[in-house]
């Protein structure tokens, strides 16, 4: 190895865990699978990553965007990242180093164009990259969104204002709705946006517990107009994915939460999944469970529309559940007028009937659907199970090519255009 390969000057793409809420945005973006986590971090592989900056845009804190100054011999590995609760500082670095050769391949490359990227993010941002199912742009009639307004280093106190238990108590399913008051503290927010809360207290290993994210449940003017709040929707963790017996640190936390409790709160985030903000906007509302809560943020924000006559597009809800019993909201949202909101509740568990899952109500609905779709109008929004994700997707490639149409084409004219949005968990 000559000395000019042994100094080799890269720029080692890391993420910053002091400040990621864990949301696993970066994982689903990167195209190459460079980006990979365990339960303490997310973390890249430098190895693999080619910086094609295609994570950064869609990272709702910024956490991605961190661009380290290392000998390529000496960069950081996997294990050196999973083990950090903070980002190393910049090394001096040896007299005789060299700068990584614009045209050198594999990660020296990818520092090439980090340096250029970090320097200049902006451009980056104006071509941004549409990876994945979804819009990585919002829809162009969007209101502007606050994001990272506090962070770890300014974190905002909320007061818990109310907690209640939305589904039937003599289910297994405990999903709570949680009203946090910020009183004076200006927290500005808008429909489909989430924030992260912190659980006190330390892990195992004697650290701060992460903050996790929630989409909030209320729309931009409050949970009550004029109100400086905002509503999450959380669901008490009993289990994991595979049934086994587990006690989610900040769903029980917060389901736990009294009136008058303290909440510590960064946020806003998120710049995409957001509603169009003109009165003849369409939406397709597809969700599950507690992926229910941007879809009340945004029907609420259109109720409250509609009675100031400001408001006159078509609302057409998905919404999947095991039963009527387990579905967050099902009270208020079966009493919204019928010409107001077109309703499909998919029972997966209901007695006596057929289990159905909103895919199965997408493809029965498929003409109005259709016709939907086919308005510019129209913005499809998708939130809850990571696995419902390509359901839908399957789902509407089958309406569409239930027409006689290409689905490459209208679901490339649909992220384009900013108006399909996921977010799955
Ligand atoms: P299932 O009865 O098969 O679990 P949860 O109550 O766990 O939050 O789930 C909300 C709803 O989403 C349930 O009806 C659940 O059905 C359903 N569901 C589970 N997996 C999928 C999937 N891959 N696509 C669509 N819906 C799903």
């Amino acid at each position: 190895m000559t000395v000019e390969t042994q100094n080799r000057v890269i720029k080692q793409h890391l993420i910053d865990p002091e400040i990621c809420i864990r949301c696993n945005t970066c994982e689903e973006t990167c195209p190459i699978d460079a980006i990979t986590h365990d339960s303490n971090n997310y973390v890249v592989d430098v190895d693999i990553c080619n910086s094609c900056m295609a994570c950064v845009p869609p990272c709702p804190t910024g956490a991605i965007d961190n661009w380290l100054r290392v000998v390529a011999t000496e960069a950081y590995s996997l294990e050196d990242q999973f083990s950090w609760s903070e980002l190393p500082a910049e090394q001096e670095l040896p007299a005789d180093t060299v700068e990584a050769p614009a045209n050198a391949n594999g990660a020296a490359a990818g520092a090439e164009a980090a340096t250029e990227a970090v320097e200049d993010v902006t451009s980056e941002l104006e071509g941004v990259p549409s990876t994945g199912s979804g819009a990585s742009i919002p829809p162009w009639s969007a209101a502007h969104p606050y994001v990272n307004l506090y962070t770890h280093k300014n974190v905002a106190t909320a007061t818990v204002a109310g907690n209640y238990r939305l589904t039937d108590a003599e289910t297994d399913n405990a999903i709570h709705h949680i009203v946090l008051d910020f009183g004076e503290l200006p927290f500005p927010v808008l429909e489909g946006q989430s924030i992260a809360v912190f659980p006190p207290g330390t892990d195992e290993n004697g650290r701060p517990y992460h903050a996790r994210q929630y989409s909030i449940a209320s729309p931009r003017d409050g949970e009550r107009p004029g109100y400086n709040n905002l509503s999450l929707t959380v669901k008490r963790v009993t289990s994991d994915y595979d049934g086994n017996p587990v006690r989610g640190v900040a769903s029980n936390y917060l389901c736990d939460l009294q009136k008058g409790d303290k909440v510590r709160v960064i946020g806003p985030f998120g710049n995409t999944f957001l509603m169009p903000n003109l009165p003849h906007s369409n939406l397709i509302m597809i969700c599950t469970g507690t992926g229910s809560a941007p879809m009340r943020a945004m029907t609420e924000r259109c109720r409250r529309l509609t009675k100031d006559r400001a408001f006159n597009g078509k609302l057409m809800l998905f919404f999947g559940a095991r039963t009527e019993r387990e579905l967050p909201y099902f009270g208020p949202l079966m009493n919204l007028p019928k010409d107001f909101i077109d309703i499909n509740l998919a029972l997966s568990r209901a007695a006596d009937k057929p289990k159905k899952y909103v895919q199965d109500l997408i493809r029965e609905r498929g003409a109005d659907v259709l016709e939907l779709i086919d308005d510019t109008n129209t913005c499809i929004f998708v939130c809850g199970l990571k696995g419902m994700e390509t359901g839908v997707l399957e789902a509407l490639k089958d309406v569409v090519e239930g027409a006689g149409r290409n689905w490459s084409e209208v679901h490339a004219q649909l992220k384009s255009q900013g108006r399909l949005h996921f977010e799955t968990y």
